[in-house]
């Protein structure tokens, strides 16, 4: 297991580019299993990516890497292999056998997001057995909504042996009212409606940018949905899928950590390839604490707060504060000028790295839901665990902001969701390294 060595302190200066989203990378790449072909680029080079493809690639979806240059060959590398130096980040997929319909427990396990075959297998090939996912330990993150749903449009589900198994004669549209917003669950059903039969309509949708980015993948080829980027999402299920193209959104998390670094650390930090208007419950947060940006085209610049101000934030589905952006923002708290609080409204059990920060220093107290950051901290460097993903996030910025050396523990959470981060850290400044496990003995 790799781990971090930060020594903190140093400013963060430069341009940094914003990497293709996970999020709305991985429910593209399951749609694939709606038939068809796609050429998607933009993936970025993540582990939760790879894992995604050799899943794909056990259901009988087949892929080939492209090339950069439209003159080069396609690569035949195998899907969910690929080196880091051989990673272009577009792909063309297509369905090569349909016999296949089960995602196993040992790839499941390791990525919540496999739920998502669920949808698209049922709608086309009407079979689907899908282990009941693991994932990030935040919250017992149940798919009833999914469920529920599903048997709706007629599935008959069963759960044995920890895998959702389920058939169907064919999916029928329907009314769906989603008692919660759930991105996951918006995402599953608007594949499976894509092929169903009739008009679906999902009230309650999830509007984060993650699923409109989905929608649109799923309209160039040729699926028919109405209300894209609204609460409401109407789809006219169509017979099959056309070959199509696609490129991913840039990552909205990673893109709200540096700029939570820039808050921290930044000398004129450039954080480049966003749209600043998907960003704004952090960057009103950010203001409120007393950052100013430079905002031009897809480029936000920032700089270190001199006196950060104590802010209080809520998360919330979409266009609310991320519940992604908590772990980040806690560092900044820790030291702003008084006390801050941060409710967490998505998920219960998300606050594992308060005790790590306390640790280094800071002063947060749990109590249920709510995190209350005292303020005029001095954070110190210290050893200390990651225990998923976002909250490593929020460690290695208290690393950068700490005074000496900080290790962190288990980094291959934060290889999930980041890529290459200590790459574009060093290159803006910070010091930090990573440590393999043999290296370390
Ligand atoms: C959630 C976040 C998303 C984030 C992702 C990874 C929200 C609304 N969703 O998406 O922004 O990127 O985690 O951290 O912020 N739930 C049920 N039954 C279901 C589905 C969900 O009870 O069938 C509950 C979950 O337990 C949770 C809430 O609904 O409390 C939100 O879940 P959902 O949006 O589905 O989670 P993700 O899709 O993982």
């Amino acid at each position: 297991m790799d781990r971090f060595h930060i020594v903190g302190g140093r400013s963060l200066r430069g341009t940094v580019q914003v990497s293709g989203s996970k999020n709305a990378a991985l429910p593209i790449l399951f749609s694939t299993l709606l038939g068809g072909s796609l050429e998607v680029d933009n993936l970025p080079s993540l582990r939760d990516i790879r894992t995604a493809l050799s899943l794909l690639s056990q259901l009988g979806i087949r892929a080939v890497s492209l090339p950069e240059s439209p003159d080069e060959e396609p690569g035949s590398s195998m899907p969910g292999t690929s080196g880091e130096a051989s990673w272009t980040g577009a792909f063309r997929l297509w369905e090569d056998e349909l016999a296949s319909f089960e995602a196993p427990y040992d790839l499941v396990r390791t990525m919540r997001a496999s739920i998502l075959c669920l949808g698209p297998l049922l709608a086309h090939r009407k079979r689907a057995r899908v282990s009941l996912p693991g994932g990030c330990l935040i919250g017992s993150r149940p798919v009833d909504m999914h469920l529920n749903a599903f048997a709706k449009m007629g599935a008959r589900i069963s759960i044995d042996h920890g895998y959702i198994d389920a058939n169907t004669d064919g999916l029928v549209g329907c009314d769906i009212h989603l008692a919660y917003p759930t991105v996951t669950g918006t995402e599953n059903i608007l594949m499976a409606a894509v092929l169903a039969k009739g008009q679906t309509r999902i009230f309650n949708a999830a509007q984060e940018p993650e699923v409109t980015d989905l929608a649109w993948s799923l309209i160039r080829r040729g699926a028919r949905i109405e209300g894209v980027g609204t609460s409401t999402l109407s789809v006219e299920g169509v017979k099959s899928l056309s070959p199509g193209a696609h490129s991913v959104m840039w990552d909205r998390i990673e893109a709200g950590t540096f700029l939570v670094a820039g808050a921290l650390l930044g000398e004129s930090l450039t954080v480049k390839g966003l749209d600043p208007s998907l960003l704004i419950s952090l960057m009103t947060a950010l203001s409120e604490m007393g950052a100013a940006f430079e905002t031009k085209g897809d480029s936000v610049m920032i700089s270190r707060i001199a006196n950060p101000k104590a802010t209080s934030v809520r998360t919330e589905p979409y266009p609310g504060f991320p519940t992604d952006m908590q772990a980040q923002i806690l560092p900044l708290m820790a030291i702003a000028d008084g006390p801050s609080t941060v409710v967490e409204t998505v998920f219960e059990n998300r606050f594992t790295h308060v005790m790590e920060m306390n640790r280094m220093g800071a002063n947060i107290d749990i109590h249920g839901s709510r995190a209350f950051v005292r303020g005029r901290s001095v954070l110190e460097g210290a050893s200390v665990m990651a225990s998923d993903l976002r909250a490593s996030a929020g460690l290695v910025l208290a690393g950068l902001l700490a005074n000496g050396e900080t290790v962190i523990q288990r980094v291959y959470h934060i290889d999930r969701g980041y890529e290459r981060i200590e790459k574009k850290l060093e290159a803006l400044g910070a010091r930090i390294k990573r440590v393999r496990e043999e290296a370390a003995q």
